[in-house]
């Protein structure tokens, strides 16, 4: 069986009172309102890991996550933060190749597949993004080109550290738009990677990859997407930065 989630991607958002309300406030519906079954993770910027962490505390279920790592081990790398420190601070998953990295910081698949393994190495879950342009998706060639990113960046991994990997599907043009993919574009994209993890990995790899979704995901279609067989949580931006819309997001299972 694998792993529902459902992860809050805070992006370059959140003074440092206000990752501490939004945390609290979390972990405080997560707990009253007795859920289960559902593994949360919050990804806020970099300074908010520590009191984060701490404010989560041993809450069975919430998960602390960064929104990216370098791909070198340690050493001379002014203002880069290595999955090793991530580690050290109680850091358990990580966000790798999110579009925005892509597009704004440069970030080939080449350079992510070295950064996928660094997490690895020191016990971190990358959150693999993986996503098509408009420009793309018009074209009719999105699924080779999702297809090529898990290529590049994952298929050199052993079997064992491609089980530990979670994908995220996030067509661009449904990033901070407002316009979500329907439930059955999400189906037919989730299925699609699926079966391509499937021709390398086999089946039972493959059946037990979470593969989450995101893009403009919100407590109004959450429940629609996530009954979909392939969908299996989501990466929320937006909607990660108010509690109860986070919270019912994760309660739309
Ligand atoms: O990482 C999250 C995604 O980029 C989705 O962002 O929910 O604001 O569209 P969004």
């Amino acid at each position: 069986m694998r792993k529902k989630i459902v992860a809050g991607n805070w992006k370059m958002n959140m003074t440092f009172e206000e990752g501490q309300k939004l945390t609290s406030e979390i972990v405080n519906m997560f707990q009253d309102e007795a859920i289960q079954d559902v593994t949360v993770v919050l990804n806020p910027p970099f300074p908010h890991i520590h009191p984060v962490k701490k404010l989560i505390g041993d809450v069975p279920g919430i998960y602390l996550g960064s929104q990216n790592c370098s791909d070198k081990e340690s050493g001379a790398f002014t203002g880069e933060v290595s999955a090793k420190i991530l580690a050290s601070f109680g850091v358990q998953y990580v966000i790798l190749g999110h579009s925005e990295r892509r597009e704004y910081f440069k970030e080939s698949n080449e350079l992510l597949e070295v950064k996928v393994k660094q997490a690895l190495a020191h016990g971190l879950t990358p959150i693999f993004c993986c996503g098509e342009s408009l420009e793309i998706r018009m074209a009719g060639t999105h699924e080779s080109n999702v297809k090529f990113q898990l290529t590049q960046s994952l298929f050199s991994l052993s079997p064992e550290d491609f089980s530990k990997v979670v994908i995220a599907y996030e067509p661009i043009w449904a990033i901070g738009t407002g316009k979500t993919a329907t439930s059955d574009q999400a189906q037919e994209m989730h299925l699609a990677l699926r079966r391509h993890i499937a021709t390398k990995y086999g089946k039972e790899i493959a059946g037990n990859t979470s593969i989450l979704y995101g893009g403009s995901a919100n407590p109004g279609n959450a429940k629609e997407l996530f009954s979909k067989p392939d969908v299996d949580g989501g990466l929320i931006g937006g909607a990660s930065l108010k509690s109860r819309d986070f919270i019912d997001i994760v309660k739309s299972f």
